[in-house]
């Protein structure tokens, strides 16, 4: 029979939770954030439906954003008992410039919609924390005060190649001129994928006012007091004219008949290295190597925002890192969620990842501080991947450390 007796207060009082509750609502809803999963939850509750969706949703059926997403699944690590590291090293560098993680902060179209610190927050934060932030030519705030709030930050500039070749070259000069270090030129994109839920929504660039997003007002004030009271949401960049359609703005301004020609002035216009962004097939990464000269090049589906059911970007990693690993840098975007996937990454053959998604959950659910968290996230959970599997650092990964299983 068990004996039982009354606690006294001497045992009790170590049990209980005595952590200070943060004060501030924004510290409070990212203290209970522990996973990106989290933080898009956080998101979800914070903006919009429009805007949760233009984020987070993908074209057609969103299946390359789903198999891009469930490949991480199939990684199995290779771990290494008694390896006797007290610390490990999550450093690296990327194009030949030190970065704290693995991790680029990818290039995201109108991010004054997340929150209305947008871009400048999100430089703020990656400079802040030692890794790159690639600005999108679709940037809600101008590439000088980006870099402006990036600072000493690594900043890449990322660039559609538009109808205007006067437009698409003065944007390569205010980027140099403002210490941006890489051109990031994304092939993928010759017209928009249909995105579904945006179509569903009713979703314009700047949100209009219906009788729909009035009822949304009730639901979202304070996103919507910020989007009413801040500087007007619009592109930095660009001429945009009246409400429409993000996709018919972009078609309406980018060339869609873009080849490996069009490169050459880019090499007059920029000395910097070149990253040519959205590589999904071996034979291509050939051709960004050998016929663009790419000093890195990102293996990416857009996080599956373009062509559905594109070839899942894990699954080619290691075919493209094998092909032309020994001359460029191989990145790789598209559905990576934790510290874990970047360490699986890095095995297989990337030098870092790019995320888009995870950082815009932080802006949503709070500004500045919270792409921080996300990075944070990334962090811990690179940190104590490293440890579990007994390797001292980022740059000792290698295949010997991950496999993909069959499907
Ligand atoms: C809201 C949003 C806007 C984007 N805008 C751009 C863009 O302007 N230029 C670009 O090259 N890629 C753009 N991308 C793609 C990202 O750079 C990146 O390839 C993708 O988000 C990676 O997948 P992930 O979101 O699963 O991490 C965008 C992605 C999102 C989610």
């Amino acid at each position: 029979m068990t004996k039982r007796s009354l606690p006294r207060w001497s045992e009790l009082r170590p049990l209980l939770q005595m952590q200070p509750v943060p004060l501030d609502p924004v510290e409070r809803r990212l203290a209970r954030c522990h996973t990106v999963a989290d933080l898009r939850e956080a998101a979800r509750r914070r903006v919009p439906r429009a805007v949760f969706d233009f984020v987070d949703g993908a074209a057609e059926g969103e299946v390359s954003l789903a198999r891009s997403r469930a490949a991480f699944d199939r990684v199995e690590f290779a771990p290494a008992a008694l390896a006797g590291f007290d610390e490990v090293s999550t450093s690296t560098t990327i194009l030949g410039t030190p970065s704290a993680l693995p991790l680029v902060l990818a290039p995201t179209g109108f991010t004054r919609l997340s929150h209305h610190d947008g871009e400048a927050a999100v430089a703020a934060a990656a400079a802040e924390a030692g890794i790159p932030y690639a600005l999108t030519t679709m940037s809600t705030v101008s590439i000088e005060d980006v870099a402006a709030a990036s600072g000493d930050g690594t900043r890449w500039f990322q660039l559609y190649l538009m109808r205007d070749r006067g437009l698409t070259r003065e944007l390569v000069r205010r980027a140099k001129d403002a210490g941006y270090r890489a051109l990031v030129v994304t092939v993928d994109t010759p017209v928009v994928g249909q995105r579904v839920r945006d179509l569903h929504n009713g979703l314009t660039i700047p949100p209009t006012l219906t009788p729909r997003t009035l009822l949304d007002i009730s639901r979202r004030p304070q996103w919507w007091a910020n989007l009413l009271t801040t500087e007007p949401l619009e592109f930095a960049t660009l001429q945009a004219g009246e409400p429409e359609a993000h996709s018919a703005l972009i078609d309406r301004l980018f060339d869609p008949a873009v080849t490996v020609d069009d490169f050459a002035p880019l090499r007059e216009w920029w000395d910097g290295p070149i990253v040519v962004k959205g590589i999904q097939s071996v034979a291509d990464a050939r051709r960004a190597v050998e016929e663009l000269g790419a000093e890195a090049l990102v293996v990416s589906n857009h996080g599956g925002r373009q062509l559905d059911r594109a070839p899942t970007p894990l699954e080619l990693l290691p075919r493209v890192a094998e092909a032309v690993g020994d001359r460029t840098e191989v990145l790789i975007d598209s559905g990576v969620r934790t510290g874990a996937d970047l360490a699986a990454v890095v095995a297989l053959g990337a030098r870092a990842a790019l995320v888009g998604r995870p950082y815009l959950y932080g802006l949503m659910a709070g500004g500045r501080r919270g792409v921080a968290k996300t990075i944070a996230v990334y962090e811990a959970e690179l940190r104590r991947t490293l440890h579990l599997l007994g390797v001292p650092g980022v740059d000792a990964l290698d295949g010997s450390h991950a496999l993909l299983r069959a499907a």
